[in-house]
């Protein structure tokens, strides 16, 4: 694998499909889906990945049945809890992304905890996206950029750059996605990170999450290492900066 992504991202999809193949509840799914969790970091800790994001729950899947959603955040509590010591064993930093005012204190709690503890780790840095959704994070950006212009403590003459714009996202700090991996055949955003995944690579695999594990992710980097990211130039541009 000669180009590896500084930052990839997964959309975990098919957790259900791959439940009613077996004639479990969804739930199983989600729940056979935290072992790919743990397959994809640490193949990213192993491959020198500086960063994995993982959307987990989007705002839109609030709307989901109430034993689903509920269920999910029993899940994510647990598999805080449960994936301690992976994330110790392979120096991994911790982060949560999304509406935090939706989630359940308890929740938060945790949260809170395994960032504090992971938050001197040096190797790979797993974001989860949670209660997230692109339009979200680009009006909740707006909002915050407003309250600042108005309290004049932004230079009002200046215009409102893309470079200042993302200071304001929740993501600040953290590299655009290289590469956009979702599973289960479907093919579309979903209301993920629609402003940072502006020149993001995308592959898409039939495999269902909960079976997605350490091959698939490297054959994900190898498709990836043979694309070329032209960023609007011409091949032959591209070529010469090479
Ligand atoms: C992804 O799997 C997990 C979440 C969205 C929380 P799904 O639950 O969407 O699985 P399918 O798409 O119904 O198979
Ligand atoms: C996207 O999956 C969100 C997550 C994987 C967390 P969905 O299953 O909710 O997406 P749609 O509804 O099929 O687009
Ligand atoms: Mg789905």
């Amino acid at each position: 694998m000669s180009k590896i992504p500084k930052h990839v991202s997964i959309i975990m999809d098919g957790n259900g499909r791959w439940a009613k193949q077996r004639g479990f509840e969804r739930l199983e799914g989600h729940k056979a889906g935290v072992e790919s969790v743990k397959a994809a970091a640490e193949f990213a800790a192993e491959n020198k990945i500086d960063f994995l994001s993982l959307f987990a729950f989007s705002e839109e899947n609030w709307t989901r049945p109430q034993d689903e959603v509920s269920g999910l955040m029993e899940l994510m509590i647990d598999a805080i809890i449960g994936e301690r010591k992976t994330l110790l064993d392979n120096n991994i930093k911790f982060l949560v992304i999304g509406d935090e005012t939706r989630l359940s204190e308890t929740l938060i709690s945790k949260i809170l905890e395994l960032k504090k503890i992971t938050s001197s780790n040096t190797g790979l840095t797993l974001i989860v996206f949670l209660s997230y959704s692109g339009k979200w994070d680009i009006l909740q950006a707006v909002t915050k950029y407003l309250e600042k212009a108005r309290s004049s403590e932004l230079n009002n003459n200046e215009p409102l750059s893309a470079e200042l714009f993302e200071t304001f996202l929740s993501t600040r700090g953290i590299p655009d996605p290289d590469l956009l991996i979702r599973s289960s055949g479907e093919q579309r955003l979903s209301n993920y990170m629609l402003w940072q995944c502006a020149y993001t690579e995308f592959y898409f695999t039939d495999v269902l999450w909960p079976d997605f594990r350490k091959n698939d992710f490297k054959r994900a980097l190898d498709i990836y290492s043979e694309r070329e990211r032209r960023y609007g130039k011409t091949g032959d541009q591209i070529n010469k900066i090479k």
